[in-house]
């Protein structure tokens, strides 16, 4: 594998490649978003969030504001998972307060059936064009990650038709047709494998898997529903893109860690409900750890927020293998004042940790 890249800071791609850096790498979920006022006020231009994605020189925008207020090692692309299902012509809206919904979910077999494999270079042309535009705005400085939500999540959202607390109507598939929901997590996987290759080839860096709901399954569930697709996934990048490291964050995955760390990811991400010190322990030699600050964290007052971080750095210990961010997204009433706080203790107490 490459050791030398084209980046300014690669500390992001260097940890993920198992060689040492000077200071723990540092990005956040969400890191583009409603917290940032300059994020609200592009959003008050356009109708709707679909339409800031689907504009490539406003997501390359927001993309980088966050990286204009803070010293943080890698840039996301702005985006979303459910990308892949509005593709689909399901008629996905985001509605105030209550995130997405589809207005055809998919719940019978032929509605199934009749799912394409979609040709990343028309219909979500879009997000490759961000990614280039994105990728040229950056200048070489740091990482760009691409992403896409795992087969599992993305059909939690299809199946239900919008954001639930139990999925039930989704998880009542599981049971009642178990075949039939493995024939849409195939088709799932398909094109999630063509829509990241896309994605590589227009410029990502390194590729983030987002498992949202993987933590709502049993371990026998969780091995044949959600890991098992996401393993294919990685695969298949790897054989096409063997430099390209890949994430998976499985929300709640912290029982399932051993699984995944053999799934043959580079990295995985851990919620705050995850020990990093026991998870090191367990994988830490054979899967890099990305965590895993608790959002609310960033409630506190600043001697709160760099305390807790100074935990997580201790905790964790010496050498590399770490990349630090939260356990989840940012909240949107976050006082930006204190994202600033969270990353500048990253960068000031972890060089110690490292020789
Ligand atoms: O991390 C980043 O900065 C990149 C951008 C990004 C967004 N969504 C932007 C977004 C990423 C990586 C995602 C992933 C995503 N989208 C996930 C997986 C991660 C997670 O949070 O668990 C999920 C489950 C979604 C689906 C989704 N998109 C939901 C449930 C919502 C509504 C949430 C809400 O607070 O209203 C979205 C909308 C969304 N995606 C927003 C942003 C900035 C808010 C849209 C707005 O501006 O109104």
């Amino acid at each position: 594998m490459q050791n030398k890249t084209y980046l300014q800071n690669d500390r992001l791609l260097r940890v993920l490649r198992g060689l040492p850096v000077d200071k723990t790498p540092i990005w956040l979920m969400r890191q583009a978003g409603r917290y940032l006022p300059e994020y609200r006020a592009i959003r008050r231009e356009v109708p709707d969030f679909l339409t800031l994605c689907k504009s490539p020189d406003l997501a390359c925008e927001v993309t980088m504001q966050p990286l204009r207020r803070f010293a943080l090692d890698a840039a996301i692309i702005f985006s979303d998972i459910l990308t892949i299902p509005d593709a689909f012509g399901l008629g996905l809206e985001f509605i105030e307060g209550e995130g997405p919904c589809f207005k055809t979910p998919v719940q019978s077999e032929e509605a199934i059936k009749a799912l394409p494999i979609l040709c990343p270079d028309t219909s979500l042309r879009y997000v490759m064009d961000a990614i280039r535009v994105t990728k040229q705005a950056l200048h070489n400085t740091i990482p760009l990650i691409g992403f896409a939500g795992s087969p599992w999540t993305i059909a939690a959202y299809m199946v239900e038709g919008k954001a639930s607390k139990t999925f039930s109507t989704f998880r009542a598939m599981m049971y009642r047709a178990p075949e039939l929901l493995h024939s849409l997590l195939s088709i799932l996987t398909k094109n999630i494998i063509i829509y990241l290759q896309a994605q590589i080839d227009a410029g990502a860096d390194s590729i983030m898997l987002f498992d949202t709901w993987g933590g709502l399954l049993g371990q026998e569930q969780y091995l044949k529903f959600s890991l098992q697709y996401m393993e294919t996934i990685v695969a298949a990048l790897k054989k096409t893109h063997p430099s390209i490291p890949v994430i998976l964050f499985s929300k709640n995955g912290g029982l399932y860690l051993e699984n995944i760390a053999a799934s043959g990811c580079a990295g995985i991400g851990l919620d705050w409900t995850a020990n990093i010190a026991e998870a090191k322990a367990s994988i830490g030699s054979r899967v890099v750890l990305q965590g895993n600050l608790d959002p609310a964290v960033l409630y506190a007052h600043p001697n709160v927020i760099e305390q807790e971080v100074k935990k997580i750095l201790q905790q964790f210990g010496a050498g590399g293998g770490h990349i630090f961010n939260l356990g989840h997204g940012i909240y949107p009433d976050i006082n930006p004042e204190h994202v600033h706080v969270l990353i500048e203790s990253v960068n000031n107490f972890s060089p110690q940790y490292h020789s």
